[in-house]
């Protein structure tokens, strides 16, 4: 037996289904500049890869935010990752800051310059991906965002063998309602291909 959950009855809310069903979903806490130089960061889960050649990702503003007014105003934004640790603050970005005001500065977070772009990095986030817009999509109320990754910024202690490990980069994840998953458990699979064929 199955509870079957139609999308076209006017009593269903899609958004509790699919942010209960699509999980866990990594968090990219986004930093932005807007045209006034005001920073800002927040967090986003509808989040992810989006190409690998040329290195593309994508993220989701659920209505007009902040975040979206910065990178269509300057081009740019940055992903950070997001840890355990950092889950109270990360939590704490979401909350509804006046858009001239830094949530980095107002909670105390550090920051620290980027290489390519000019979007401050936070400084203890294991990876930021440094981003230029690529593109803007408009799905009904919200607004699909692609950036092209120009630099990957990854702290060493995140390497081993020169590639980010997960199990030191124990990325925090969104589930559903105000569920937040814990770092995941990794496991090692050798898929049926050759490795030059992984996508
Ligand atoms: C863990 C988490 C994930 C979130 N994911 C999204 C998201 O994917 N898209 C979105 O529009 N808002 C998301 N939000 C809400 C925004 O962070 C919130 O609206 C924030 O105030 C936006 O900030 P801004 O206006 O400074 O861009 C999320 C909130 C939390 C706590």
């Amino acid at each position: 037996m199955r509870t079957v959950i139609r999308c076209d009855d006017p009593e269903v809310d899609p958004y509790r289904w699919l942010t209960s069903l699509v999980l866990p979903r990594p968090i990219a806490w986004i930093s932005s500049v807007g045209a006034d130089g005001v920073a800002n960061l927040a967090p986003h889960s509808f989040f992810s890869v989006a190409c690998a050649h040329p290195p593309i990702v994508s993220f989701t503003s659920v209505g007009d935010k902040d975040t979206l007014a910065n990178v269509r105003a300057t081009g740019e934004f940055v992903v950070n990752l997001a840890t355990l640790a950092m889950l109270e603050l990360v939590n704490n970005t979401s909350a509804r800051f006046a858009p001239d005001v830094d949530e980095a500065a107002a909670l105390g977070i550090c920051v620290e310059p980027s290489t390519l772009v000019t979007p401050m990095r936070v400084t203890d986030s294991p990876a930021s991906l440094e981003c230029r817009l690529h593109s803007t999509q408009t799905l009904g109320d919200s607004t699909l965002v692609l950036g092209e990754v120009l630099a990957f910024s990854v702290r060493e202690e995140m390497l081993v063998d020169g590639r980010p490990d997960a199990s030191r980069l124990r990325p925090l994840s969104r589930l559903g309602g105000n569920l937040w998953g814990l770092p995941p458990d990794p496991v090692a699979v050798r898929r049926p291909v050759q490795p030059d064929e992984i996508v």
